[in-house]
């Protein structure tokens, strides 16, 4: 892979912060200092920032910033995917820890850690996932109350969870939920008699999307990042 993409996987920087820190002389290749961010290396090349060793880690976790029309899979005929939007070499054996609707956008995590992403996506776990909301109309009090009670979404018959609404704007609202059916907040909108008009998911567990990834974009988890969902 290149060596801005090494450095960044096995640190977390960011690809530019990896560019940077090879720019300015800050990282050797096999004991020679590289400034050539696009150098093709080897996965067991021995490479150091500021003299520390760097080593890819054993499993690969990312965040992307999904723009808007792009699949949250692996594979799809019409579209492209998440994973198209990453080198071949990086995006082997991941998958996508929790989807996203091809109309939505924002923070998409991508592992190739099923466990870890068992405790994002499975419903036992409670993990909280926060969205900003562009509605339709204006919130009415009622519906914000039925959103934190728990709503009635079509063909079901369990209220979901208890949400977190907070209003941000006249027709955008932050909401935090912890389950995952299908087209939740599109649905749990619709059931308040609300529409989405768009939806841009900003938070999973204590992962924040970085305000530095434009859409497309990604980066390497950090190592807390990584950490906070396994304590969560
Ligand atoms: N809820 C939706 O309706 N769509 C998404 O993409 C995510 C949550």
């Amino acid at each position: 892979m290149r060596l801005d993409q090494f450095v960044a996987n096995c640190t977390g920087l960011s690809r530019k912060e990896a560019k940077r820190a090879i720019g300015g002389g800050a990282v050797t290749v096999e004991g020679t200092a590289c400034k050539t961010a696009n150098r093709r290396i080897s996965d067991d090349a021995r490479v150091a920032l500021n003299g520390t060793p760097l080593t890819l880690p054993g499993e690969r976790y990312l965040m992307m910033n999904k723009p808007r029309g792009v699949v949250s899979a692996t594979r799809d005929s019409d579209h492209p995917t998440a994973l198209d939007l990453l080198p071949a070499e990086l995006a082997r054996d991941l998958h996508i820890a929790g989807r996203l609707d091809l109309d939505t956008t924002g923070l998409l995590l991508l592992t190739t850690d099923g466990q870890w992403s068992h405790r994002i996506t499975s419903p036992r776990t409670d993990c909280p996932k926060t969205y900003r909301v562009n509605l339709g109309e204006g919130l009415t009090d009622a519906a914000e109350q039925a959103l934190k009670a728990g709503v009635l979404l079509r063909n079901e018959d369990t209220r979901t969870r208890p949400a977190v609404v907070r209003r941000m704007d006249d027709r955008v609202i932050e909401l935090t939920i912890s389950e995952g059916r299908y087209h939740q907040v599109k649905r749990m909108l619709a059931a308040v008699g609300n529409h989405v008009v768009a939806l841009h998911r900003v938070q999973v567990g204590d992962i924040t999307l970085d305000p530095k990834l434009a859409p497309g974009e990604y980066r390497a988890l950090t190592g807390q990042e990584i950490a906070s969902v396994n304590s969560g």
